[in-house]
């Protein structure tokens, strides 16, 4: 049976393979797939290369709200992109991951990100990731999905991930990078990552790919009947 047109919405704590998942169901379906995470990895590249957070993650926040106006940040054939750039794998470093959760904060930046989040969600049949996606930029979404996994497993997965990038990092540096950005995302005042009420949890901890498809897959067959 056809899938309807419906917007999905996963969110959940970093690393809980929300992308991955995404990604698949998207191939699956044949949706688009939406990286919110992208564009505040995206601002974040920005900001460093342009001054606008030190060292300390002190931003300067007039300034960069300014800059957003002029700032072409898009996605394109290979990802994220700035202008003609392609930023994705800058901005799936650890660098980027220390400063991403502060500058997420900031509610200009938010705005930011949201007005071009939404304006794919015109047109329905796409799934995207993020932490706000089911509570605050697509509150309507039809099918919402909260993901969580043990930090452990979190950790090992997304190590494996950026050794495999190239990147060598310590699972440590990784784990604490983890739990600072659960901690800064879900207890900041703008849009914190939180389940909406109405979302459907999916602890993946002891879940293969192919079990979050077949779980899946009852979901929608359950709530669409296809
Ligand atoms: O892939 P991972 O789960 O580690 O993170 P991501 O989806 O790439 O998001 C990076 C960061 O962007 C998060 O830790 C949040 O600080 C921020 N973010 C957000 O605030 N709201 C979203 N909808 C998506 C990401």
């Amino acid at each position: 049976m056809q899938i309807p047109d419906i917007i999905i919405a996963i969110d959940g704590y970093s690393s809980t393979g929300k992308s991955s998942f995404a990604k698949i169901i998207a191939n699956e379906f044949s949706f688009l797939y939406l990286d919110s995470g992208a564009l505040y990895r995206g601002v974040t590249l920005f900001a460093i290369e342009n001054g606008f957070i030190n060292d300390e993650c002190v931003i300067d926040v007039p300034g960069l709200e300014q800059a957003l106006a002029d700032l072409d940040l898009h996605f394109g054939a290979e990802g994220a992109y700035i202008g003609d750039r392609c930023i994705e794998k800058e901005i799936r470093s650890l660098a980027i991951a220390e400063k991403v959760s502060p500058i997420a904060t900031v509610p200009q930046v938010r705005d930011f990100v949201d007005r071009k989040l939404r304006e794919f969600g015109k047109k329905k049949r796409i799934v995207m990731d993020g932490r706000d996606i089911g509570t605050t930029v697509f509150p309507d979404a039809e099918l919402k999905i909260f993901m969580t996994a043990t930090p452990e497993i979190r950790a090992e997965r997304r190590a494996a991930e950026m050794r495999a990038k190239g990147e060598d990092v310590k699972i440590e540096d990784v784990m604490k990078n983890l739990l600072e950005r659960d901690y800064i995302d879900s207890h900041r005042e703008t849009s914190p990552l939180s389940k909406a009420d109405d979302a459907i949890v999916l602890d993946n901890t002891d879940m293969t790919m192919a079990d979050q498809m077949v779980w899946l897959k009852e979901i929608m067959a359950e709530r669409f009947g296809c």
